[in-house]
């Protein structure tokens, strides 16, 4: 069940954070696993080692996904060392928002440039080779819960996210005959170097977690699991579509009943 065996896998953005998380799961399902950043990390050797110690084979391919030519290179670089491409997880996308009313043009190019025209091309590059060999491919698209609801200062991010649902959905419009499953990933709040970094400081991130209806922070290997289920051949029906990992962060209303004391309404 749910085995990735000589599967290849690119995760892109996958030197730390949720990027990593799915690599890691892919990697104990079999897959020989592409880990990408643009820069090496640091700890290149022992992930290396760690990530390769399934029975499978793992190897590092620097590249940015906003660059056209570094796109197509990692791609054959994916293949050349694995002779065969079979998954490609879209996760590298960023924040670059600094409230309203610093928004700018450049802060709107940055943001769709690496989260909306990255995923596109990447995932054209993946579709041509997937259609061109007739095998299956995967394409899971890393989106956020800010895809479907927006928060005040994050007008680009929000904006972009919602762009990458609707981008999932025309590229398997484009793949339904072919073999090929687009489908997006959506987590809430996730326990990443990022966020760690943004919120500072130890006593505040545990709050934020509090506040999520499930209580904590949604960790990395949480999204690979729920990507593995994507990318498997037990979820081959599934296209166009996405999962929703958020611990209940979009399934409670801002206004309860109970707040409003009218208690026993209608009972
Ligand atoms: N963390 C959350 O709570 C959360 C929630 C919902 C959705 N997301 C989404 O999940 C994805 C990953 O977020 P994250 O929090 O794990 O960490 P992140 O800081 O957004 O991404 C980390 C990874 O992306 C790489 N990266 C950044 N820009 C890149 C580029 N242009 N080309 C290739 N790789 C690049 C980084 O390595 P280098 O810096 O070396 O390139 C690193 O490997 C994003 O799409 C984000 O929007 C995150």
């Amino acid at each position: 069940m749910f085995s990735l065996k000589d599967k290849t896998a690119l995760v892109t953005g996958s030197t730390f954070g949720i990027g990593l998380g799915i690599l890691k799961v892919f990697a104990r399902a079999g897959a020989n696993v592409v880990m990408n950043g643009r820069r090496k990390p640091e700890d290149h050797d022992a992930l290396m080692a760690d990530l390769s110690s399934h029975g499978n084979k793992a190897i590092f391919v620097q590249g940015d996904v906003t660059k056209a030519g570094e796109r197509g290179r990692m791609l054959k670089e994916s293949l050349d060392a694995f002779g065969r491409f079979d998954i490609l997880v879209n996760n590298a996308g960023s924040f670059f928002d600094h409230g309203w009313s610093n928004l700018t043009e450049e802060i709107f190019d940055q943001t769709f440039n690496l989260n909306v025209k990255g995923m596109l091309f990447t995932s054209r590059l993946a579709i041509e080779h997937f259609r061109s060999t007739g095998q299956r491919g995967s394409i899971v698209m890393v989106g956020s819960v800010n895809s479907f609801a927006s928060e005040r200062g994050t007008t680009c991010y929000d904006m972009s996210k919602g762009a990458i649902l609707m981008m999932t959905r025309a590229l398997a419009v484009e793949t339904f005959k072919d073999n090929i499953n687009v489908n997006a990933l959506c987590p809430g709040l996730v326990d990443t170097p990022l966020v760690r970094r943004l919120i500072g400081d130890e006593a505040k991130f545990r709050t934020v977690g509090e506040g999520v209806p499930k209580g904590r922070w949604c960790t990395i290997e949480e999204c690979g699991y729920a990507a593995l289920y994507l990318v498997s051949d037990e979820g081959s029906y599934m296209t166009g579509q996405h999962i929703i990992l958020d611990g209940g962060i979009l399934a409670v209303q801002y206004t309860r009943i109970s707040d409003l004391g009218t208690e026993g309404l209608g009972t």
